[in-house]
């Protein structure tokens, strides 16, 4: 087997799916932690508290105390190289999420079990499934009283229309939580820490049938209680099922606590899948063992330091070797770049790489010539298939301060569109005495952009927020396209593709819509 098959088989490339505060930061911390790669937990924050501003968006970021950025963390356990892939966290995000879910081979849902399924989780889930990738669930802050844990997993069940299996299960919970059982070896993890969470917790194994005088009686009653019905109606678990997506196997423990950590790492590196083979737009499936280099850019992020006004493409490695110096073909334009100074960012470092391997993600120095969702490799010519938009939530326009900056103002919204950073919606017939409308899945989007317009094209513009809430690609016959037209009280805009997309205050003229239109479809994520 070649070097470049081998090393992607060992790749488990990830990321933590949650609502904030529901503990992503922490597990991060802790999977670091208990992989030996850090040896506080502790130093992933404040390692970013001391970090120099290096741009006023930056400093935007650190005033906030929020992750705009998404970086990759790369590290070592068991043989296996896992990239996890840190999305931004506060309640305010961005596409960024959900591009970053284009790039991984699986994720971690994380939950909250005094809150169960939240909002942020649920959308983001949603994006897993279409993707179809395997989703590992696990249950946070059991040293805190919570749901009973039987009746949380049929929520998340419910909610999510999801096979729950766990693979442990936890032995009480608040200031009772003890510890976890395996179910799969019946052994029980007990867990004393008493390091406030810093440290490795100590942990002591024996087969769950002895832990009753450490337990106490109640406590393993109802244990042996909850296992039983777990037996006898739980769903049961394949590994094919859960590589389809189908179902996720669960893990409960307390991030802060590191209970249950351990666990968790160990699946990780054990039964995440390696990366799989990914589909041109011709149908071709390109695997990771091609010996030729192929990826797709999937985030750009841009002046990370205004001083080099430099832009990073973030490039997840679909097949081959790629080694600094090679020079690549980007499929959309045609043009041959050589791919020079590749970073990885660890634990919001930059570091400079040397290889990387299918599975891996690199950040690639962007003299302005890409764009996410782009292709790029070597004697191959393929395109993937892009990266899919998602339906804003906000929306707002612009006006400029002073009029003269018209043309800066329309540059910059392009150039800015193309990096993700908002989507712009264009009247769909030139009569119209509509605005330009900017479009947002988190309102953040709308103040970077502010930002960005104003140091980095010179435009001061003052933004006043739009009552639209929905956003959909139309679809469907010509008939369902005049029934929009003929009626006024629809918006119907343009995307920068020409693509038709409808606008809306409420879920209801949506709904009236389709089902009075003959043959209308209205689609949440852009069709690709
Ligand atoms: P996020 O990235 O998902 O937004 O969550 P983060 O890790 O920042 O955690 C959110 C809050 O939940 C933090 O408390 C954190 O300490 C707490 N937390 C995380 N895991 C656990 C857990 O297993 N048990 C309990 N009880 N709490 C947990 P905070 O008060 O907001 O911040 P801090 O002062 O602790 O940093």
């Amino acid at each position: 087997m070649l070097q470049h098959e081998q090393e992607a088989q060992r790749r488990r490339t990830f990321a933590i799916i949650s609502h904030p505060d529901a503990g992503k930061t922490t597990l991060t911390e802790k999977l670091l932690l208990y992989s030996g790669s850090i040896h506080l937990a502790g130093s992933v924050k404040s390692r970013r508290a001391s970090r120099h501003a290096v741009s006023d968006w930056m400093k935007m970021e650190q005033e906030r105390g929020i992750s705009i950025t998404t970086s990759v963390l790369q590290f070592n356990h068991r043989g296996s190289v896992i990239n996890l892939l840190d999305t931004p966290g506060h309640a305010d995000f961005s596409e960024d999420t959900y591009r970053t879910l284009a790039a991984v081979d699986a994720a971690v849902m994380l939950i909250d079990h005094a809150k169960g399924v939240e909002g942020r989780t649920r959308k983001l889930f949603e994006v897993c499934r279409m993707r179809k990738l395997p989703v590992v669930t696990f249950i946070n802050k059991l040293d805190r009283e919570g749901l009973d844990p039987l009746g949380l997993l049929d929520e998340v069940s419910n909610t999510l229309n999801l096979k729950v299996v766990p693979m442990n299960w936890p032995i009480g919970m608040g200031r009772d939580f003890r510890g976890v059982v395996d179910r799969r070896t019946g052994m029980a993890w007990l867990f004393s820490t008493d390091s406030h969470g810093t440290e490795r917790a100590t942990l002591q194994q024996m087969p769950m049938t002895d832990i009753e005088p450490v337990i106490g009686e109640r406590l393993f009653a109802k244990l042996q209680e909850e296992l039983d019905l777990l037996n006898t109606a739980g769903d049961d678990f394949t590994r094919e099922a859960f590589l389809a997506g189908d179902v996720s196997p669960v893990f409960f423990g307390s991030a802060m606590s590191n209970f249950g950590i351990e666990p968790l790492l160990n699946y990780l590196a054990d039964d995440l899948p390696g990366p799989g083979p990914k589909e041109t737009t011709t149908g071709e499936m390109i695997a990771p063992s091609c010996e030729k280099f192929s990826g797709f850019v999937f985030k750009i992020q841009a002046n990370m330091d205004p001083k080099h006004r430099d832009r990073v493409a973030f490039v997840r490695v679909v097949s081959g070797h790629f080694v600094p110096g090679i020079e690549v073909k980007i499929a959309r334009s045609g043009e041959t770049v050589r791919l020079a100074q590749p970073t990885t960012i660890q634990a919001d470092e930059r570091v400079f790489i040397e290889n990387a391997f299918p599975g891996d993600i690199v950040g690639l120095y962007d003299p302005g010539k890409f764009r996410i969702g782009d292709t790029l490799s070597i004697g191959l010519n393929i395109s993937f298939a892009g990266i899919p938009r998602f339906a804003p939530e906000y929306f707002g326009r612009l006006t400029l301060e002073d009029p003269l900056k018209r043309k800066a103002l329309d540059l910059g919204l392009e150039q800015l569109a193309h990096e993700g950073v908002i989507q712009p919606f264009y009247p769909s017939n030139s009569g119209g005495r509509m605005d330009t409308v900017l479009g947002a899945v988190g309102l953040l989007q709308f103040e970077v952009l502010r930002e960005r317009l104003k140091h980095e094209y010179r435009v001061q513009a003052r933004f006043e927020p739009l009552s639209y809430r929905f956003a959909r690609w139309i679809a469907g016959p010509p008939e369902a396209f005049k029934w929009l037209a003929e009626r006024k009280d629809y918006i119907v805009m343009k995307d920068r593709t020409g693509r038709l997309v409808l606008l809306s205050d409420s879920p209801w003229p949506l709904q009236y819509a389709e089902k009075n239109a003959p043959g209308l479809v209205l689609h949440e994520v852009e069709p690709i």
